[in-house]
Order: C-alpha cells, then structure tokens, then sequence
C-alpha cells in the first residue's frame, strides 16, 4: 500500500493488535473495506486478506500487500448462494457441488455473469471468477454485515506460509492493513479445494480442504485433474490461466505507430492513433494494476490492428505488470 492512501483514507488506521469479533469490530471492518482499505479476517480454511472485490483498487492493494510478482485470480468470498449466482453461471454441477459442500472449504470456478460488477483483476482478465462460501461464523458475519463481495486470498507475503492465527497475520503483514479480526485458529488449516465447473466435466484445479473422494461421490464420476490434460494447465501462474490478447502486443513502446492502440504510463507524447488509455496519469503503480485487465481489453476491443505499451517501473506492483505484459507480447510468437 501507498502510504498516501492510507493518509488519504480518513477511516484508515494502521494497527498491529488484532480486534475480537464484536458488533463494534464489524461496523469498522465494513466502514474500511467500503473506503477501499483491506482487512484480514478468519475463515475455516486460512485467514484472508480481504478487499471490496467491486473495486480495482482496492484489490490492486491486496497484489501490492502480499508483494505478488504475478496478477493470479483471486478467490471472491460471497454471503450465500443467490449472491454467487448474481456473478457466476453455475451449471447443473455447480448447483450440485454448492448444494453438498457450501458453506465450507470448496471454491467453485465458473463464469462471469454479463452482468458481474467484479473488478476485472479479480479474474486476471479471464471470463471466469472463483466463488467461495465460507463456513466460518466470523467470516459469514462479516459478509453479511459489508454487504459487498470480498476478495481474499491468504493473508501472507507471497511465497510465506499461510497464516492460521490472527497472530500470523499481525506478525506477516499487520502493519501494512488496516485491521485484522481475531477469529480463533483456522480448524482446517489448508486452503480450498477448486473446482472449475465452466463444462459439465468438473476439473480440480486445487486439491484443498475437501477431498477429491468426497466430490467424486457426489458427482459420481472421476475428477479430471488439471495436470492430467497438458494442454490445458490451470496452476496458480500457468500461462494460460491469464487473459492474453487477441491482438500482437509491444512493451516498452516510446509512441504509437500507424494501426496501434497505445497504452500509456504517466505522461506520454504519441501520435497515428486515436486509441490511447492511460494506466495511470500520475504514475501511480497501484492504479495502474487496478487498469491493466480492462485497459488490455478495451485495447484489444478496439479498431487498432496491434497494442503498444509504454515502459512500467520494475518496482512493487510494477514487477507484476511486467510479467503480465511481457507474457501478452510473447503471446502468438514463434
Ligand atoms: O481457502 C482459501 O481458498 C483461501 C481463503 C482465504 O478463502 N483463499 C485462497 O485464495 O486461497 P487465493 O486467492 O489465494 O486463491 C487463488 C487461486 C489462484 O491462484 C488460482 O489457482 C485459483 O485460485 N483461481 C482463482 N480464480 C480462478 C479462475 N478464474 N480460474 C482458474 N483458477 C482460479
Ligand atoms: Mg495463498
């Protein structure tokens, strides 16, 4: 996080001691996540790092926090069902696997409603969104009482452990977020298992806190394991997991040249396009990475033949944008 926002935010306060789950907690915790800040909060898997999935920036925030240097898509904890289906499209055995295993540590991935209002980063720019239900009375309290779809993956620096005590959290990353409840210990202690549910065919994506025996005997048939089909590698950082353009994409471009979209950083001087879009005007990393999904299809939407993109700082956020653009220019070449 910027220190700017956090000065910015009046409601922002940073604190290390995590705060017990009272009535008084939750109105805080709403209060922040409305204001864009993150809060960590406990569900019976891990503690999550929860942003306002509506909001670029916010779930900007939660990339720059954990300093991840790839955009994966995020989980998006939801209240209940109904909630979900205003998002996602479930299929027969979405609705199937929902019915046995929700609330609790299954994450179903289905795809985005044309009317989802969830930020486009949520999804790293894909048409699919993972959707969870969480068991836990604190977590379940907390999305009732925001009323607003909460982004959240663990609460850890990137590449740490996951943390299964708010203490974890307040130790890994507590200073840099603006509250932490305190639920008690994680009873499973391992994340969700995912599930994509986009074909009738269910693939497991992330084995987790429920086993793929358990969902096997639901659905009566075998789970195709995604390292089974090599053509199709859904892992947290695969290659196709992420939005490519369709169009040929340049990075580190000065100006447009005749038939490109620009896509710019701060301030820029370009000519022979009408397409330009602007990551962030100030240079500001963190709104850039709120930008980058939808700039990238609004270039791609558009009537340039290719995308050129301007120079992005390999610092913070800066590291994970790059890795996003310099996979979307490798894209297509031999
Ligand atoms: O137990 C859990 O699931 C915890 C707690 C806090 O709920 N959350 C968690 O979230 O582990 P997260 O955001 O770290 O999980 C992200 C992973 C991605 O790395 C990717 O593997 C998968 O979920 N994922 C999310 N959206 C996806 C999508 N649209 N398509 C494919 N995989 C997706
Ligand atoms: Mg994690």
């Amino acid at each position: 996080m910027q220190p700017t926002d956090a000065q910015n935010s009046p409601s922002a306060v940073v604190s290390n001691s995590p705060s017990p789950p009272t009535p008084e907690a939750y109105a805080r915790a709403s209060e922040l996540l409305t204001a864009g800040e993150l809060v960590a909060f406990p569900t019976e898997t891990v503690y999550g790092l929860a942003a306002n999935a509506n909001d670029d920036q916010a779930v900007a925030k939660i990339f720059a926090v954990k300093n991840r240097p790839q955009f994966n898509p995020l989980i998006v904890h939801i209240p209940d069902l109904e909630t979900a289906e205003t998002y996602g499209i479930f299929n027969d055995t979405a609705r199937q696997l929902a019915a046995s295993f929700w609330p609790g540590a299954l994450t179903l991935v289905v795809k985005r409603t044309p009317e989802c209002t969830l930020s486009a980063l949520v999804s790293a720019g894909l048409d699919t969104v993972a959707l969870r239900l969480p068991a836990h009375p604190v977590a379940q309290k907390l999305l009732h009482n925001c009323s607003m779809p909460l982004a959240a993956p663990s609460a850890n620096i990137s590449g740490k452990i996951s943390p299964t005590t708010a203490h974890h959290v307040a130790q890994n990353i507590g200073a840099e977020i603006a509250m932490i409840i305190d639920g008690g210990a994680c009873s499973i202690g391992i994340e969700s298992t995912i599930i994509q549910c986009t074909e009738h065919q269910p693939i497991l994506l992330r084995p987790g806190g429920i086993t793929a025996e358990a969902i096997e005997a639901i659905t009566g048939n075998p789970l195709i394991k995604s390292e089974d089909d090599a053509d199709t590698p859904n892992a947290p950082g695969q290659l196709k997991t992420h939005y490519a353009p369709h169009k040929p994409l340049r990075i580190n471009a000065k100006n447009a040249k005749p038939n490109e979209a620009f896509i710019a950083f701060g301030p820029y001087i370009t000519e022979n396009t009408n397409s330009i879009f602007n990551l962030s005007e100030s240079g500001n990393l963190t709104e850039a990475a709120a930008n980058l999904f939808a700039m990238l299809h609004q270039a791609d939407r558009s009537d340039a033949g290719s995308i050129a993109v301007m120079a992005v700082p390999n610092t913070g956020l800066g590291r994970a944008i790059n890795d996003r653009l310099a996979r979307a220019a490798y894209q297509g070449q031999p």
